[in-house]
């Protein structure tokens, strides 16, 4: 937990409940403000620089830790769908509108310098793809770079797993796992 947590807690919990209306099934997967799973995720934004979410929704995950991480942060995202996308454009985080492509997540082209931290979730592509995609991730970081893969509860169960650093193609990575509100956590640092 950063330092400061005290203080930026009640505020973004209140950021996320004004911004309801950005949350839905179509845009994000949330029916709700996720305050569980964004509040899990932000004390892991420990560094500034270009940021990926790959399965990007309409950015508010990005926003949300644009504002309240403490660093400086330049995002990216790639989404399937092209609504969320669109959203994200337009509304989210106009200022970044060409960072934002919609695309099947094996199929995004890294290109242009490495990232300092990418957000994704191994179980959003084909089992066969998931590897060679975690591999394409981790390349893709900078020197000091940092995945982050956010796991939902339903997936663990969907998926009938107990453990993330268990996957097979994450035992070579060191990946550090921790339990945040309603999905599990690794921490993968270069
Ligand atoms: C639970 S939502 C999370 C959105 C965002 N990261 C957040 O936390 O607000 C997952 C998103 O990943 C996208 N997605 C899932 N599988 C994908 C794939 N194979 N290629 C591209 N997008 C994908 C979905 O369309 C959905 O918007």
């Amino acid at each position: 937990m950063p330092q400061n947590s005290g203080k930026i807690f009640p505020s973004a919990i209140s950021w996320l409940r004004e911004n309801k209306c950005y949350f839905s099934a179509e845009l994000n997967g949330y029916t709700s403000p996720p305050l569980g799973p964004y509040l899990s995720t932000l004390p892991l934004i420990d560094r500034g620089g270009k940021i990926l979410d790959l399965g990007c929704g309409n950015g508010m995950l990005l926003s949300f830790l644009m504002r309240f991480s403490a660093h400086s942060l330049r995002p990216y995202g790639v989404d399937i769908n092209v609504a969320p996308i669109e959203q994200a454009r337009r509304v989210i985080l106009p200022k970044y509108k060409g960072n934002f492509m919609v695309g099947y997540l094996t199929d995004f082209n890294f290109k242009g310098s490495p990232f300092d931290i990418i957000i994704t979730n191994p179980f959003y592509v084909h089992p066969q793809q998931a590897g060679l995609y975690i591999d394409k991730c981790w390349d893709n970081l900078n020197k000091s770079g940092r995945l982050i893969l956010r796991v939902h509860d339903d997936m663990l169960k969907k998926h009938k797993v107990n453990n993330i650093s268990s996957l097979p193609y994450l035992k070579k990575l060191p990946c550090r796992v921790a339990r945040g509100e309603g999905l599990a956590l690794g921490i993968i640092d270069k």
